[in-house]
């Protein structure tokens, strides 16, 4: 194993250090055996000479020390593409981040959405750093393109949103700098692409941004690494290629996410006699232990199937759901485990006994949903809109949050940040848009600004009718009735013969949203991707003009966290 660069610069300065302190203490010491006091007579040419060329050899050995650790000025790293036919790792261990670089640092520069690529760019960061590799983060909004050529190496971490589209945060770098292939040759650079296999366009930002890379002649030091969800054999694939380019190869294992246990204690209908699906204010207490959140974040959630889709599954293969099964390094019922892992198909465990079938399971993907409360209310709230399929059944996590799980049911929760969504930290006005469930981490966010004193705040909100979609209607209302929001515009879309929605509202208040925005308003959009987000950020062009809206986002001011 290579030691890292800078524990050796540690070392060495130690060294010296206490090399210098014995000298002092020798010459004390020496000192201390003089009987007369001291007096000083030239040594003589001889005896200088003598000092002086100890002295010259001394520094001279130091010098070459020091040249020693240094590197040739610009040895270049081999490209991965030519690397074709050689051992992969050895090729990786070429491109260590060497002296020169360590000056440099490596940039680790992220495009979230979500918050996910941002988390694992911190914990990208945190192994370099470990591994005593200077590390900067960027996110994509923050880097030139300028910068960009002169970073030595980079590794980025990108999400993709939308259908194939690049997270908000990179728009503008995407709009502008990936335009047309730039002139990238001293570049290298490594990619984490986040996706999801489930959508069409898989990774579609990351692959973006992989083409435009190599069109602009940077050098890829490894291959892309592609994460479906949150498969942890391609995050470990991340880890190892980390490991290979800081020199370190027992770099601390990333820890997954734990989720905590917490309780659902509360499940409330909120829309009762609506034409849409059902919608429930949930509350959920920590089994263990405190949880701190800010508004704007988000839970995931590890859904479970309903009990009778277990028993179904364990009786139309002969299998006993009672019999405790190890699991990592849990024992539990068969049953319990089945119900939060994915249900095999027939013919994946045929033969196989409970212990067998067992070895066989992977955990449900987790599912997201917005803090709808701050800590101060004591309980996580969430609003959950219950998904139907076509065939009638219920959604996986909405179903079992809102159907299946009965009250004082354990719930394996963990909170993801997502700064992208917290409030400003300042006074600024704050416009906030949005429609159906879309309501809950606005809710939250009123909640922040209320506590803080924060009064300039305006809400749009769309639903169906307002008999039966308005959502913590008397909350609102009294908020409105408080001036604690300032200004509020609904849109009930089948209240009145022709469809109303959010962008109409928005356009009917041109003037006013551009004294808003003049008067350096935040705008955020929580909601439908498809039904609330393409027509809000139509409207904000209509009025704002292009220009502003891209400048609105570029400092910040417009965010959205839409699904
Ligand atoms: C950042 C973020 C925040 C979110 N916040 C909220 C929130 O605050 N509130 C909220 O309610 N939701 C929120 N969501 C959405 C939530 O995460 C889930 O996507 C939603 O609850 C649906 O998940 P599900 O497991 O119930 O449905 P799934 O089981 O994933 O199914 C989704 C839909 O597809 C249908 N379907 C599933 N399988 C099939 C199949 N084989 N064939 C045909 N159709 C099928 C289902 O019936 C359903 O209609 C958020 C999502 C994100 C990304
Ligand atoms: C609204 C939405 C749209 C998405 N669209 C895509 C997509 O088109 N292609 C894809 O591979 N993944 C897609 N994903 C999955 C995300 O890229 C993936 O969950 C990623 O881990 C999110 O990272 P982030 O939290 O940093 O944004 C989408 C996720 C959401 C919530």
């Amino acid at each position: 194993m290579r030691k890292p660069d800078a524990t050796m610069a540690r070392r060495v300065t130690l060294g010296n250090a206490i090399l210098f302190g014995g000298f002092a203490l020798l010459s004390a010491a020496l000192l201390l055996l003089h009987a007369d006091a001291l007096q000083w007579r030239d040594p003589g040419v001889a005896r200088w000479l003598d000092a002086a060329l100890v002295l010259a050899a001394w520094l001279g050995l130091l010098g070459w020390l020091c040249c020693r650790r240094l590197p040739e000025p610009s040895k270049p790293l081999p490209m991965a593409d030519a690397a074709v036919g050689h051992d992969p790792v050895a090729v990786v261990a070429d491109a260590r981040v060497d002296a020169a670089q360590v000056e440099v640092g490596v940039r680790v520069v992220y495009a979230s959405q979500t918050g996910f690529a941002a988390q694992l760019a911190r914990q990208t960061l945190q192994s370099l750093q470990a591994a005593g590799v200077p590390a900067q983060l960027h996110g994509l909004d923050t880097l030139t393109l300028d910068e960009l050529r002169h970073a030595g190496q980079v590794l980025f971490v990108a999400s993709t949103t939308g259908d194939g589209e690049p997270p908000d945060m990179a728009l503008a770098f995407s709009r502008l700098a990936m335009k047309r292939p730039a002139q990238l040759d001293g570049l290298r650079y490594g990619l984490l692409a986040l996706g999801d296999g489930d959508y069409e366009d898989y990774c579609g930002f990351g692959r973006q941004l992989q083409r435009w890379l190599e069109a602009s002649g940077a050098q890829a030091l490894f291959d892309p690494v592609e994460v479906d969800s949150e498969d942890e054999a391609s995050l470990r694939h991340w880890q190892h290629h980390l490991a290979m380019l800081s020199g370190v190869s027992d770099l601390p294992d990333w820890q997954a996410p734990k989720y905590q246990r917490w309780q659902l204690i509360e499940r409330r209908l909120l829309n009762p006699g609506s034409v849409g699906e059902p919608c429930f204010h949930l509350e959920l207490k920590p089994l263990q232990g405190s949880t701190n959140w800010q508004a704007g974040d988000l839970v995931e959630i590890g859904p479970c199937h309903a009990p009778d889709k277990v028993a179904t599954w364990l009786s139309s293969r002969e299998l006993d759901g009672r019999v405790p099964v190890a699991f990592g390094k849990e024992r539990l019922p068969l049953a319990a485990l089945l119900a939060r892992c994915r249900l095999p198909e027939p013919g994946e465990v045929e033969g196989l006994d409970e212990d067998a079938v067992a070895a066989t399971l992977q955990r449900l993907p987790h599912r997201a949903y917005s803090i709808a409360s701050l800590p101060e209310d004591g309980a996580i709230h969430l609003l959950v809109r219950q998904m139907r399929g076509r065939g009638g059944y219920l959604g996986l996590g909405s179903g079992w949050l809102t159907a299946h799980a009965p009250l004082g049911t354990e719930v394996a929760l963990r909170v993801r940040s997502n700064v992208n969504f917290h409030a400003p930290r300042d006074a600024r006005p704050l416009i906030l848009i949005g429609n159906g469930t879309g309501l809950a981490a606005l809710r939250a966010l009123l909640k922040a600004r209320i506590a803080a004193g924060h009064r300039r705040n305006w809400l749009l909100f769309g639903e169906r009718h307002a008999a039966h979609d308005f959502l913590y209607r008397d909350e609102i209302e009294r908020w409105v009735a408080d001036g604690r929001i300032e200004r509020a515009d609904f849109a009930w879309s089948r209240d009145q013969a022709e469809r109303i929605h959010v962008p109409q509202r928005l356009r009917e208040a041109a003037d006013e949203l551009q004294r808003w925005v003049d008067a350096g308003a935040a705008v955020y959009v929580c909601g439908s991707l498809d039904g609330l987000a393409p027509g809000v950020d139509a409207a904000l062009r209509d009025v704002l003009g292009d220009a502003r809206l891209e400048q609105l986002r570029g400092q910040g001011g417009y965010r959205r966290d839409v699904y």
